[in-house]
């Protein structure tokens, strides 16, 4: 559902009765810091809370790594569900019942409700298909050759695709449209007819790890067909990144034992099982990613990383590190005999061989060591500096001192290169990465250039300053003599800005943030208008005197902003060697027109 959808009146009530400090205090354990309260990033690893609530302003803002928003986006962030669902909760928490759904978003429930019982219905037809269909019989024999006994089957609720193009349209009664939606059938590009994605395939179905719905498939060839595995696209049930295979049946487990092994392959993730290690789970046909090490995360303490030991396996090892280390996850990977993959050690050294292998585990930093100097020749010089480099985005990324300053002088010994340099090395690359924050948040434009590039998309210090002055002086959104419009700025993310806040004026007439934030889906929007709230320098430089003066000055500084653009464009022009007589002319006029302009605001600023 889409946020306009839910009358406004019910989200001002549940506003009303949420505490914004309670709900992210169930999450957070939080502490009072004078009218705010503080704690530990959930989203980011850190050891002293740079984590606040400010509940005036009802919204939360990391300064460590610059998250925020209002109480349904920490929902939304933390629990990985939409906006709609965290209305949900947050109506349930706070007794409030919920109307009727509206009918669009009606129609997309039903379209969602219909795309999953598709792949129910698909579900039982290949579970049914295994068990005991004549055509199955090479699949059966297949999983039996690997070990994987009917007991296994039936937990996994493992399944197989007939070498059909239209098993399912045939034997489902579902309406085509539903069929492509969710994946399974795929729309004929001239025909216009659908066939099956899904053929003489080893059916593994991936579930929702809360509900156990079948939300997608990935699936095995049994032929010799070129892509060994096939997997379900997404769709409006599916979205791969924040998916793992096997959570669902492993949630419970992992939750008890806070321990998860991370694997790369479906049978991989089943061979564990086999040999003792229910709590495994693997990406499903895709790279590691941050969101899946999020969820995971609130499941386990620690990740077990069980990769391939091919040169693949071990890049996709060492970016699941990364992504472990940065979410502050205890990592250790297991290093397997070359070539072979955990369903591969268990096939050839049985259950307890897999199991000596997993108590094998070394510490993640043991395993970048490993790898480096697999990788690398640290008999050269070059060879150690690259060896360093490679290694510094991990140690960085270390939130423990010990454990840092350990590792440090480890990586020193090994390379036999001063501990200094290697710290020298951390210290650059963190400023660096600082930097490239800064950047991307708008912070760089803080400095006193009053001539950045239009195309960078970022505000300009004349913009942040008005913005701040706006979101506490809002009536002059509505003066009349106010010459600014969104066209005024020069950003697009100015522009953007500069409507929201107007347009909630309008439609409001005030402009509480939390309430701003709600109107926009951009982060970085989020993110500048929290910025500009919480910025106290700013606030009284533009606050303390009276608003008309400040409101004066602003329009001049646009005005002035303008004028040195036109400046500096003329100047270029009139550098151009091939410009001719008539525009060089008009150039020179206008140029002299600004000149005086601008004489004229200086001698008025200091009078
Ligand atoms: N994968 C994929 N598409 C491919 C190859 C692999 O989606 N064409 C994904 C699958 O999720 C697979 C995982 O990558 O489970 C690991 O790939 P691989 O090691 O090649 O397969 P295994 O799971 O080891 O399968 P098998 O044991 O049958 O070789
Ligand atoms: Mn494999």
């Amino acid at each position: 559902m889409s946020r306009g959808k839910i009358p406004e009146e019910i989200l001002d009530a549940i506003r009303e009765r949420t505490a914004i400090e309670q709900i992210i205090g169930e999450y957070v354990p939080l502490k009072r810091a004078g009218r705010h309260f503080k704690g530990l990033c959930p989203f980011h690893h850190e050891k002293t809370p740079s984590f606040t609530v400010n509940t005036d302003l009802q919204i939360f803002k990391c300064f460590g790594c610059g998250e925020s928003g209002n109480v349904f986006n920490f929902l939304m962030k933390y629990e990985n569900i939409s906006f709609f669902e965290a209305v949900e909760r947050l109506a349930a928490s706070a007794g409030i019942s919920l109307p009727d759904t509206p009918v669009e978003s009606k129609q997309k429930r039903d379209e969602t409700s219909h795309i999953l019982d598709a792949m129910q219905a698909a579900w039982k037809k290949y579970i049914r298909c295994l068990q005991s269909d004549p055509a199955a019989e090479s699949a059966r024999r297949y999983l039996s050759e690997r070990g994987i006994t009917e007991p296994l089957c039936k937990r996994y609720g493992l399944g197989f695709a007939p070498d059909q193009w239209d098993f399912l349209s045939t034997s489902l009664q579902i309406p085509r449209q539903i069929l492509v939606k969710s994946g399974l059938s795929i729309l004929g590009s001239e025909s216009n007819k659908i066939y099956d994605r899904f053929r003489n395939r080893i059916m593994f179905p991936i579930r929702d790890y809360r509900k156990g719905h079948v939300i997608a498939f990935g699936g095995r060839t049994l032929g010799d067909d070129p892509a060994k595995y096939i997997n379900s696209p997404e769709s409006p049930i599916y979205h791969k990144s924040n998916v793992l295979y096997g959570l669902y049946e492993a949630h419970k487990e992992i939750r008890t034992a806070r321990e998860v092994i991370l694997v790369e392959g479906y049978f991989d993730r089943i061979s564990l099982d086999r040999a003792g290690f229910p709590n495994a789970v693997a990406p499903c046909g895709t790279a590691i990613t941050a969101d899946q090490i999020r969820l995971l995360k609130r499941f386990a303490d620690k990740v077990y990383l069980l990769f391939d030991s091919d040169e693949a396996g071990m890049k996709a090892a060492r970016k699941a590190l990364e992504l472990c280390l940065s979410a502050g996850l205890e990592t250790r990977a297991i290093p397997l005999p070359e070539g072979m993959d955990p369903d591969d050690v268990l096939r050839t050294l049985g259950p307890d061989g897999l199991k000596e292998h997993i108590s094998r585990a070394v510490s993640g930093l043991d395993f970048l060591i490993r790898s480096a100097s697999k990788r690398f020749d640290l008999s050269q010089a070059r060879g150690r500096r690259e060896a360093v480099d490679d290694m510094i985005p991990f140690l960085v990324n270390v939130e423990n001192s010990i454990d840092r300053g350990a590792f440090i002088s480890r990586i020193a010994d090994l390379l036999s290169v001063p501990v200094e340099s290697v710290l020298e090395l951390c210290r650059r690359h963190r400023m660096r990465h600082i930097k490239e924050n800064a950047v991307s948040t708008g912070e760089a434009n803080n400095s006193n250039n009053s001539n950045t590039d239009p195309a960078t998309d970022q505000l300009d210090v004349v913009e942040r300053d008005l913005f701040c002055f706006l979101l506490q002086n809002p009536d002059y959104l509505s003066w009349d003599h106010n010459p600014l419009t969104a066209e005024s700025m020069r950003s697009g993310m100015g522009k953007e800005i500069y409507r929201l806040l107007r347009d909630t004026f309008r439609d409001m007439g005030q402009l509480p943030v939390a309430r701003i934030l709600e109107r926009t889906e951009d982060k970085r929007v989020q993110r500048i208008l929290i910025d500009l709230f919480d910025d106290p320098n700013r606030n009284r430089r533009l606050v303390d005197r009276d608003s008309g003066t400040v409101f004066q000055s602003l329009v001049h500084a646009f005005r002035e902003r303008d004028l040195r653009n036109e400046l500096s464009f003329i100047k270029k022009q009139l550098s151009k060697c091939d410009i001719s007589d008539v525009d060089a002319d008009f150039l020179l006029r206008r140029q002299l027109e600004i000149l005086e302009e601008l004489n004229a605001k200086s001698s008025l600023d200091a009078g």
